[in-house]
């Protein structure tokens, strides 16, 4: 039985590795790093509890760091892991410092990676998570990606080989909590719901102070569940949640409530990744804060559209009227059980 090696370390990997996992561990050894990158029971244990995903195997704590302390710190960590463990493949996600960082040591090791959610590709380099992709796109040997836009981008960098389009993970991650009976109609409606994490949204006081302003001016409620990173912000800027009357904060929320929030929404507000999709399944319009996306496919017929220098047009979230809906604009919610099938097909070819 070969052994896989998964890391994950911050709040979407956990997500994302849910139904990976269920499909892996029918046919692999599946040994778990999580690098503690996230560490907040909010951030992370509600996730493992919720999506009943296994106990890592190794848990690290490197959290809270400076991106090359935490980058560096997760490569020597997981190096020594990997020399242990002498996995037969080394599987990341996403684009987080956890993936490079299990990429660079998979790729320095000549052990193979393989790499969920490749190929995508926001061209702005002042992301963090653009350099992560692009560097361990460079160096993973298979591509699981989740629409054809990701293999334009990888084969317009001359990756060309190994690349499986499997649909988004995080589909297969909404039809298991479809099945749970879990999403369901709440009381709760008439609201925006909102979440910012990004360093130039939050780590810019005079944009912060903008944002918050926009969302309080907003002509229904703005549930605001506030990251860490932001929560910090706002206490650093001294900007005080009660100066926002029309804000509702609460902390960081698990998986299903999340999902319940944007299901019962009037529209959503984000710079996350993965919620931009999320909304787009549960067809709720969106507005992402952000100058790019790497999900282009959402932009089409308005269900999403990108706000950035103008921070006024965020209120325009209430005239938005998204046209028609396409199904499975990001595969069918098997990528699972398609990478499951991808990785025996790899190990039997080698
Ligand atoms: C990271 C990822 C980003 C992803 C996001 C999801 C990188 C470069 N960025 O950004 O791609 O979209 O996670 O949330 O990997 N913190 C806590 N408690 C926690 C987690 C974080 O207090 O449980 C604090 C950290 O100590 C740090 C700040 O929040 O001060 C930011 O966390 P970090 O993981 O560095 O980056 P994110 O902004 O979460």
């Amino acid at each position: 039985m070969q052994k896989i090696l998964a890391i994950i370390g911050a709040r979407p990997q956990f997500i994302k590795h849910a139904p990976v996992e269920l499909e892996l561990r029918q046919e692999f050894n599946l040994v778990t790093i999580h690098t503690g990158q996230h560490y907040d029971d909010n951030m992370s244990k509600v996730f493992f509890d919720e999506l009943k995903i296994n106990k890592p195997e190794y848990l690290l704590e490197l959290g809270g760091m400076s991106h090359g302390k935490q980058t560096g710190m997760m490569m020597m960590q997981i190096e020594d892991i990997v020399l242990d463990e002498e996995p037969d493949a080394i599987l990341i996600y996403g684009d987080t410092n956890s993936t490079l960082a299990g990429a660079l040591v998979g790729a320095k090791l000549h052990i193979p990676v393989f790499h969920i959610e490749a190929g995508l590709r926001s061209f702005n380099k002042s992301m963090p998570e653009e350099i992560n992709r692009v560097l361990a796109d460079h160096i993973s040997d298979m591509f699981f990606i989740p629409s054809e836009t990701a293999r334009t981008n990888l084969h317009k960098e001359g990756v060309k080989n190994n690349i499986f389009n499997v649909g988004d993970v995080m589909y297969d991650m909404i039809l298991l909590a479809r099945k749970t009976g879990l999403m369901k109609n709440s009381d709760q409606s008439g609201y925006y719901y909102v979440t910012l994490h990004r360093p130039y949204n939050v780590d810019i006081e005079p944009r912060l102070t903008e944002i918050l302003k926009m969302l309080n001016s907003l002509d229904k409620i703005a549930i605001f569940a506030i990251h860490p990173r932001t929560r910090k912000k706002m206490e650093k800027f001294d900007l005080k949640t009660s100066d926002y009357s029309n804000i509702k904060f609460i902390d960081p929320v698990s998986y299903f409530e999340n999902i319940n929030y944007i299901y019962n929404c009037n529209g959503l507000i984000t710079d996350s990744g993965g919620m931009q999709k999320e909304a787009y399944w549960l067809k709720k319009k969106c507005i992402t804060v952000r100058p790019e996306t790497e999900w282009i496919e959402t932009l089409e017929n308005k269900w999403n559209t990108l706000v950035f220098d103008d921070l006024k047009k965020i209120g325009n979230i209430i005239n938005i009227q998204p046209g028609e809906y396409k199904e499975d604009v990001y595969g069918n919610g098997n990528a699972s059980e398609k990478i499951r099938l991808e990785i025996m097909k790899y190990f039997k070819n080698k």
